[in-house]
């Protein structure tokens, strides 16, 4: 039998949504189900989990749920364990920078989800301590795992477009208040102090989203609002909902792609996916979204004619577009990151989602929010 090769993951924040149910159980226990990640020489990598978070009720209850047995509380504890070599980290945002130093200066391995920290400072300051360190780092970008952008990124190097022009996405859903149904989201949100606001969650993925399929985001031009400012947290307690719910941006890409990005928790979905974006090329266009993505060809392009006295008889531009096809087994996007960064760590492998891109997602993020509240473009100097 090959050999198994053994490696223990702290996963702290593991009671939370992301936490649990994307990296524990749709990652780390999916690899296990499937016998662990197949190394390049042979054998496989088996992760084994040492679940931290604050309250040991929910860690004992989840590890029983599993069949885990490793749980604490205590983060440096279980960082000083030597069978443990990677440190992940799904807390709230504001947490992590303190928890990924401490990982680093034990000597651990860094995976995190995104953003990496709350201010680009201190994003760069962890990309050259685990620089120093020689620790190997990776942010979480499961977005660029989804079917229907691989699908898009596919018709990008197939050269279905010809020359791209431009890029419009939207994203968000109606998140409810908490008054009379409970928010579909944790309130911390929605609060400044807790280090909420949508341009920081959201600004970070469009940030390696562009530039992986269209151009490093050379500027930014993004008006912000708070539309709903008070809300109802998951005590049932009415608090001040101060935090960035919506956010309305422009990005120019290196190459001349221009991006304009709506991110918002107060709109109600008229759309087939919860985002979508319709990239517009010379050659063709394509509307894709988490799952599926549609093209429509240059030469199957309708030739509308602006007559608002003429009624469209029946027809619908929607329809006009041509589903493209999976040609290909799509698994859980934060699995498949999981299965590289592991081959990274344990096998050398080249991953590119490191700390350094991560850093470049928190500074778009503060140039998003420097321009809304300067109301004036912000260039990047991201080389
Ligand atoms: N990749 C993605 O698509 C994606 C989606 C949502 C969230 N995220 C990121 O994942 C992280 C966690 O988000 P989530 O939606 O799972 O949040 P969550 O509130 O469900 O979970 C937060 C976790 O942090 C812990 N925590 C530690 N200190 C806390 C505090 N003071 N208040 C509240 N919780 C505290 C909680 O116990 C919990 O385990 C965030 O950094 C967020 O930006 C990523």
């Amino acid at each position: 039998m090959a050999a198994r090769r053994s490696i223990g993951i702290v996963i702290n924040g593991v009671t939370g949504r992301m936490g649990y149910r994307q990296h524990l159980v749709r990652s780390l226990l999916a690899i296990r189900e499937q016998g662990g990640v197949a190394l390049p020489g042979g054998g496989h990598i088996w992760p084994e989990p040492i679940l931290v978070g604050r309250d040991p009720d929910k860690l004992a209850a989840i590890a029983a749920r599993h069949g885990l047995t490793e749980w604490t509380t205590d983060l440096d504890a279980a960082l000083a364990r030597p069978d443990v070599e990677v440190y992940f980290d799904a807390q709230v945002t504001q947490r992590r920078e303190k928890a990924i130093r401490h990982a680093i200066s034990a000597g651990k391995h860094v995976y995190t989800e995104k953003p990496l920290a709350e201010s680009s400072a201190a994003a760069e300051e962890l990309a050259e301590l685990a620089r120093a360190a020689g620790v190997r780092n990776g942010v979480v970008q499961d977005k660029l795992f989804l079917p229907g952008l691989r699908k898009l990124k596919r018709l990008i190097d197939g050269g279905f477009f010809g020359r791209i022009l431009s890029v419009r996405g939207e994203f968000g859903y109606w998140v409810f208040e908490g008054d009379w149904q409970a928010a579909q989201r944790p309130s911390w949100n929605y609060r400044l102090a807790d280090g909420g606001g949508i341009v920081m969650d959201m600004f970070p993925h469009w940030n390696y989203l562009l530039e992986e399929l269209f151009g490093a985001v050379r500027g930014v031009q993004a008006t912000i609002a708070t539309h709903i400012e008070t809300r109802v947290d998951e005590r049932g307690d009415e608090y001040t909902a101060d935090a960035d719910d919506a956010a309305y941006a422009i990005f120019e890409l290196e190459g001349g792609v221009i991006a304009q990005i709506n991110s918002s928790w107060a709109v109600r979905v008229n759309r087939d996916e919860l985002v979508e974006f319709q990239v517009d090329g010379v050659l063709g266009s394509a509307v894709a979204g988490l799952r599926g993505c549609k093209i429509q060809h240059r030469a199957t392009t309708p030739k509308p004619v602006w007559n608002p006295d003429l009624p469209l008889s029946g027809r619908s531009f929607r329809d006009e577009w041509t589903e493209v096809p999976d040609n290909d087994e799509f698994d859980n996007g934060f699995k498949v990151q999981w299965e590289a960064f592991l081959r990274h760590v344990v096998a050398g492998e080249a991953f590119h989602w490191d700390f350094a891109s991560g850093t470049r997602g928190v500074r778009l993020a503060e140039a998003g929010l420097r321009s809304a509240r300067e109301g004036r473009r912000i260039e990047l100097g991201n080389a």
